[in-house]
């Protein structure tokens, strides 16, 4: 098997297994464990387990490798990999019983940093949905096993947009004008809840569109690759990355549409 699809396949079965527990986890009542950044900005018990199980599994699996993750940080490796990870993405979500929110896992080379990373596989488990999206570079992208592709030929006014929110209360209500000034320009948007399935929604054409600014590099270390080896065109503001700046992913014409208004729209954000 070639090297990247190993990866993916080691990223897969790590997260299948923390989703069962998230799963399980669920149907016997979530504690919320603390707050972080705001206090709706919270972390489950389960989140702390379900981070632990694949920081350990990881450990066995790959322990020359780095990992960085959104609950327990970061731990440096000697290989030049590193798995970047968000135990349940759509934390919030799982709190309600909303069934989207996802494990997510990518690994990634070079330095843990979206503006410079390369990322090799990816798997985004949601054990609410019953599906499993995975990639590797040069592999393109499946959802439970099944190929995917982006919707192509999209006109901006006609597009369906994912977007989302930080936690903090200020940034939020700017991020709210934005899509106060986007949304009379395009079909509708919607505020899915977990960054990682709106990537993969991108991917699997449920979305036509998406993009966020303030997400942690776990929040779209691995959707971000789905998204892209489905034919998606993904990155920042202009020619820029994608960062916590801005992510932006949509099939390459409608990208090609979107970007510049996002330009536009972003021009005043400091
Ligand atoms: C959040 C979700 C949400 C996005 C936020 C993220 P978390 O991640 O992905 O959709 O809008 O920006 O922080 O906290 O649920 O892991």
């Amino acid at each position: 098997m070639p090297y990247n699809a190993e990866l993916a396949e080691i990223a897969l079965t790590i997260a299948r297994r923390a989703a069962e527990l998230a799963w399980q986890r669920r149907a016997e009542g979530v504690e919320v464990a603390a707050s972080k950044s705001s206090l709706s900005d919270i972390v489950t018990r389960a989140d702390q387990e379900a981070e632990k199980l694949i920081r350990d599994a990881l450990a066995a699996a790959r322990p020359a490798d780095g990992f960085l993750g959104e609950e327990s940080g970061g731990g440096s490796g000697s290989s030049g990999l590193t798995w970047v990870v968000d135990p349940i993405d759509g934390t919030v979500n799982y709190f309600y019983g909303i069934p989207a929110y996802a494990v997510s896992i990518a690994v990634v080379e070079g330095e843990p940093d979206p503006r410079t990373w390369r990322t090799l596989a990816a798997a985004v488990v949601n054990p609410a949905a019953g599906e499993a999206f995975t990639a590797f570079e040069g592999g393109g992208a499946k959802l439970n096993g099944r190929p995917l592709h982006v919707k192509s030929d999209t006109d901006l006014a006609l597009a369906l947009v994912g977007t989302g929110f930080g936690y903090d209360s200020e940034k939020r209500v700017r991020q709210a004008k934005i899509v106060t000034e986007l949304i009379g320009r395009v079909r509708d948007v919607r505020r899915i809840g977990a960054a990682s399935l709106d990537l993969c929604g991108v991917a699997a054409g449920r979305l036509d569109a998406y993009f966020e600014r303030g997400l942690n590099p776990w929040d779209h270390a691995a959707g971000a690759l789905i998204a892209r080896e489905a034919g998606a065109t993904v990155g920042g503001l202009g020619d820029a990355p994608a960062t916590s700046d801005l992510i932006v992913a949509a099939e390459p014409g409608l990208y090609a549409q979107l970007n510049p208004l996002l330009q536009e729209l972003y021009a005043d954000w400091r």
